[in-house]
Parts: C-alpha cells; sequence; structure tokens
C-alpha cells in the first residue's frame, strides 16, 4: 500500500520518479506528489491520479537530480491534496514520504502538539516527520542520527525516504515492515517500493530488510542497522524484463495478465513437471520431505484471492496426502492464540509476499517453532525471505488489482506440492498420480482453447452487467472458485456478490432468488454433478437467472440454465484452474461495460502492507 520511489545520481529525477509513480499506481492511486532537491526543496503534490498531478505542475520547476515521490492509499485522514505526500517539516527544511502505519501517532503528536507544533495534514507521516525534525534541532544532531534515535520510538510499519535541504544529492530511508529496493547504477541510485521503477537502468538491486536505515547518495550507499552498524549490502540480479510490466497492446493489465495464463501456466510447470518420466522437482519440498511426510498438521494462512487457493489447497493436500489441514485468514491467525506445535508446517500463501498480516501470522508462528513454506510470487519478497522453504508461483509481474494469473499459478503450485508429497508418502495410487501429471501438463492448451471463447463471456457480461446482487455457488473443488468468482465480481464491477457452497444454499441465501438475480453456477462434470443439478433447478424453480460453467459434452444444464460456458473436462482437481478463467472474464466484461477502471478499482490497493 503506497509506492515510493527516489532517485539521485546526474540524471534529471523527474521523468524517472514520475514513470516509477506509473508503475507502483497499483499499490494506491489517492493521490500522488514528488519532491525534488535542487537548491532547496520543491513539493508538488495532488489529489488523485499521476495523471492529475502531471497536468497541476506544467511550467513548474522541475529540475533536480535527487526526488522522490508517492503515490498514496489514505489510512490517516481523507484523499486530498493537504494529505498528499511529501510532507514538509516545520521549518521547511524536511520533506519526507511514508508508507505503512504509524501506530503510536497519537502519543507523538501530543508531545509535539505540547512544544506548540502546528500540523498541516491529518496523518500520522507529518507527525513522524516532525518528531525527527523536533530530535534533530534538539539533540543537535544529522538526519541520519535524529532518524534513528525516532524510529526507536516509534511503533508500526513504515518504509520512509527523507530529503534534507542542507544535505544535497542524499536520501535517508528507513524499512520496518512495508517492502524497499535499492537499485544500484553507475554514480546513481534508485529506490522503489518495488524494482519496476528501476527496471531500465539497472538489475543490481538491494533489498532493505526490517530495522535497516540506508544513507543513499549517486556514488554511495551505506546501510546500518538502527544500532548504527554499518551491513554489507547484498546485491542480486533481477530477473525481469520491462515488457513484463507493460501492457503489450492489451487495453488493460487485467485483460493482458488473464490473456498470459497459458504462458504464465507453463512458467510454472517448466523444470518441475515431467509427466513422461512421471516426475516432480521441487527443491523446497524435497529439502522439507521429512517434515511434510511425517507432518499431524499443516495450516494456511492467507488472504483474499489467496485464502481461496488455501481452501483449494485444502482440499487437494487431505484427499492425496491425508495430512490434516486448517486453512486460515491471516488476519485472525495473528491475533487470536493458536495452537502451534513444534514441527507444525505453515504454508503461506501471497502473490505480492508482502501482505502485512500473512507476514506477521508467520512470524509468528516461526517463533513458535513451526516450520514456514511460503507460495510466494514475487521473488525476494519479505515473506520469500522469512520461510524456510518454499516455491515460487513463476507468475511474472501481476499490475491489475485483481488477482488472475497468480491465482492459477498458486493453484498449479499446491496441486504441484500436493502431487509430489502424496507420492512421497504413497498416499496416492500410481496410476491417479501419472494421470494427475498428465492433466496437469494438459492445462495450459486447455486455458488458451477457454481464452478463444472469451467473446461468448461478453455477451453474457452485457445482459446481467446491471444486475444489483449475485449469487456464485459451487460443490467440493469448484466452491472456493465461487467465492474467488464473487470477490472478482465485487472488485472489478461494484456489484454485490456472495459465494457459497451449493447445498448451502438452502441454508439462507435463497431467500434472495428472484427473476433479477443472476446466479453463477460452477457446474464441471464431477462426484457433484448430479446434485448441483438439482440446485440449479431449484434456482429455476424460484425464476432465478442461472449462468452456468460446465464441461465440453454437458447435455442436461444447457436445456435449464439462461446462459452457459463451456470449458473442457479435467480431473476434479485439475477443474479449478480452468473454470476460474471464465470468472475472470465475466468479471472484466462487466466491469468494463460499467466504466470501472478495472486495474484500479476504488478503495483497493494491489499490495496490503498495512493491517
Ligand atoms: C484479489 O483480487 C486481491 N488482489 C486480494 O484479495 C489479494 O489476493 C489479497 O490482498 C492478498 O494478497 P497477496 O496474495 O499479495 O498476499
Amino acid at each position: 500500500m503506497c509506492g515510493i520511489v527516489g532517485y539521485t545520481g546526474s540524471k534529471m529525477a523527474f521523468p524517472i520518479v514520475i514513470s516509477g509513480l506509473k508503475r507502483l499506481e497499483y499499490r494506491g492511486y489517492d493521490s500522488t506528489g514528488v519532491a525534488l532537491l535542487n537548491d532547496g526543496l520543491k513539493v508538488y503534490k495532488k489529489k488523485g491520479r499521476v495523471a492529475d498531478l502531471e497536468n497541476a505542475i506544467i511550467g513548474k520547476d522541475l529540475h533536480g537530480h535527487t526526488g522522490i515521490g508517492h503515490t498514496r492509499w489514505a489510512t490517516h485522514g481523507e484523499p486530498n491534496d493537504k494529505n498528499a505526500h511529501p510532507h514538509s517539516s516545520a521549518s521547511g527544511k524536511l520533506v519526507m514520504i511514508h508508507n505503512g502505519i504509524i501506530e503510536n501517532y497519537a502519543q507523538l503528536k501530543k508531545e509535539l502538539v505540547n512544544k506548540g507544533y502546528v500540523f498541516s495534514s491529518d496523518t500520522d507521516s507529518e507527525i513522524l516527520l516532525n518528531f525527527i525534525e523536533e530530535i534533530k534541532e534538539n539533540n543537535q544532531c544529522n538526519l541520519e542520527e535524529a532518524l534513528r534515535i525516532a524510529l526507536k520510538r516509534v511503533t508500526g510499519t513504515y518504509v520512509i525516504l527523507l530529503l534534507d535541504a542542507e544535505n544535497p544529492d542524499t536520501i535517508i530511508a528507513a524499512r520496518k515492515g512495508s517492502p524497499l529496493v535499492i537499485g544500484v547504477g553507475k554514480g546513481e541510485h534508485f529506490l522503489g517500493s518495488d524494482a519496476s521503477p528501476m527496471l531500465e537502468y539497472t538489475k543490481e538491486v538491494v533489498y532493505v530488510n526490517d530495522y535497516e536505515l540506508a544513507i543513499v547518495r549517486p556514488n554511495e550507499l551505506i546501510l546500518k542497522n538502527l544500532g548504527n552498524e554499518q551491513i554489507t549490502p547484498f546485491v542480486t540480479k533481477l530477473d525481469m524484463e520491462l515488457a513484463a510490466i507493460e501492457k503489450g497492446g492489451y487495453e488493460h493489465f487485467m485483460l493482458k495478465e488473464i490473456f498470459e495464463q497459458p504462458s504464465t501456466i507453463n512458467d510454472c510447470l517448466r523444470g518441475r513437471l515431467d509427466a513422461a518420466a512421471g516426475t516432480i522437482t521441487m527443491s523446497g519440498i524435497e529439502n522439507n520431505i521429512t517434515h511434510f511426510k511425517n507432518a499431524n498438521r499443516i495450516i494456511i494462512v492467507a488472504c483474499g484471492t489467496s485464502w481461496h487457493a488455501a481452501l483449494l489447497a485444502e482440499y487437494i493436500i487431505e484427499e492425496l496426502c491425508r495430512i490434516p489441514v486448517e486453512v486460515e485468514y491471516a488476519s485472525e491467525f495473528r491475533y487470536r492464540n493458536p495452537i502451534i506445535n513444534k514441527g507444525d508446517i505453515i504454508i503461506a500463501i501471497s502473490q505480492s509476499g508482502e501482505t502485512a498480516d500473512t507476514l506477521v501470522a508467520i512470524e509468528r508462528a516461526k517463533e513458535n517453532g513451526a516450520i514456514i513454506f511460503g507460495v510466494v510470487n514475487v521473488v525476494g519478497s519479505s515473506i520469500a525471505r522469512i520461510s524456510d522453504g518454499g516455491a515460487y508461483t513463476h507468475a511474472g509481474p501481476e499490475i491489475g488489482v485483481a488477482s488472475t494469473k497468480t491465482f492459477t499459478g498458486q493453484l498449479a503450485v499446491l496441486v504441484m506440492m500436493a502431487l509430489k508429497i502424496a507420492n512421497e508418502k504413497g498416499t496416492i495410487s500410481e496410476d491417479r498420480y501419472k494421470n494427475l501429471l498428465l492433466e496437469l501438463e494438459a492445462v495450459p492448451e486447455k486455458v488458451d482453447a477457454i481464452l478463444k471463447s472469451a467473446e461468448q463471456l461478453k455477451t453474457i457480461a452485457l445482459k446481467y452487467k446491471d444486475a444489483s446482487d449475485a449469487l456464485y455457488l459451487g460443490r467440493g473443488y469448484n466452491f472456493p472458485i465461487a467465492l474467488e468468482g464473487a470477490l472478482k465480481l465485487k472488485e472489478i464491477s461494484y456489484i454485490h456478490a456472495e459465494g457459497y457452497p451449493a447445498a448451502e444454499m438452502k441454508h439462507g441465501p435463497i431467500a434472495l432468488v428472484d427473476e433479477n438475480l443472476p446466479v453463477v453456477f460452477i457446474a464441471t462434470k464431477d462426484l457433484y454433478h448430479e446434485k448441483i443439478v438439482s440446485n440449479i433447478q431449484e434456482i429455476k424453480a424460484r425464476k432465478g437467472k442461472v449462468i452456468a460453467i460446465i464441461t465440453e459434452g454437458d447435455e442436461i444444464i444447457p436445456g435449464m440454465a439462461d446462459d452457459v460456458f463451456f470449458v473442457p473436462f479435467a480431473d476434479d482437481i485439475i477443474a479449478p484452474m480452468l473454470s476460474s478463467i471464465p470468472m475472470q472474464l465475466l468479471s472484466y466484461y462487466i466491469g468494463i461495460a460499467k466504466g470501472v477502471d478495472v486495474d484500479k478499482p476504488r478503495n483497493l490497493a494491489k499490495s496490503v502492507t498495512v493491517e
């Protein structure tokens, strides 16, 4: 949440900062601002998107070789010009941008108000900045020292970047609980919430850790801990190309990412799955195989779409590996007092690898002796780094706020993990194992076939775009897909939607059914097919409108449903990877028809780094 970017070097900072902000806009887009250091500080900020700021500063002085920028997802204080970052200190000599939440801001504010400070915004960030300045002036120390003292008093999360009018060419940064990447160039440095702002300039990056402070100058990068001890920066080579974060001719990132799925799933399987040889190679599992084989239980923690992948993993792991699995919302798990036994395996599923609740949940579990296994998309992210083992989803950067290709990537990884463990434990027959490997191998091709019929979903979307509510129903492996379908529709079209196990409908939601209610059934050919046919009848008997996602060759449901969309046949365990695609497309086309900015729907941010 909130995107931060910085540059110091021989180039003009503004163009680099502004294009970096455009790439980080997925992290929040309530307001935008930049500060430039050039013989004094210049600050420009505006409510709204990066484009709104660009329009507002036409003709202004944008010179400066050092600059910072911020795109905001509001926590403290509504989105408006005065709450936009950067904030200026009372003296005007310091400016700061902040991503995170200062939890003890009220106490710090009280102390500053007693000393006569007046604030011009409603943000916790402005309080922190003035707290730092107060320490600097009181102690007659430099900014770095003042920051170190201040951070020892702060509770909460932060990435902050600071500029000091009296300290040319220098950006001072600190991190706790939110991501910070520093790009190392020749006589220049780049800072970002992720590596996207620096991709065309350098592939060498340093991931800053919690409780570290960075002093960044064109030719110098000093990393220290809060105890003022110097740390050697660990430089990592980025494995990402610019094309991966561009739209590539698609109207929206979301559409591009939906259509990328045949190749992203392939990337996820490549080098791991060898159906002909009957093998799955996953070093993260192999290194921990004894733990997995002996595990008394697995707990999976995640949020949002990743939680839906977790729910599906519960069904799959319990069926194939016969290990009890519990699925937890990370935000609940971290605050209740769960029983964690030494040797318990905690799987954390996260696209970003930075979701605050998931991160803290696994930190707690780790303290209690659990083994942490991360299923993460963003390489080098916090969750990936603190996990004891893991498997990347290899879906590439996902810019659209709605998770699409990373969800199917998560499912592919989780199915492979379950198959690998089941095979090692001997809880799966040789025939089923081999058949599932072949089924998995065929997924990219089947997804490709589904995408070729995308236009049919556009037609269905236009029929239902004005609905005010929708129900999504599925059974067994398709139940988590019903939840995911409902989440996608809410996010992208602002239509209220609920996902339920189809049989649960009779225990309440059926009261909502009338001739205006679209009910989406995920009813592919599986164990429950006859049961779900009955559920469709029950909805039709009450005049509900049925949209059914069904398997090619199904001759029963087309006669009952108002609209159908066919997907190729697949084993029950594999089918969700296919049925999730029409869920994504239906939401996308409804969102577009309603004029929603689907890549940046209101109130949302891609990476939820505050709790
Ligand atoms: C879904 O479309 C959202 N992007 C959201 O629910 C997301 O899945 C959730 O915030 C968890 O994010 P993570 O996977 O990065 O941890």
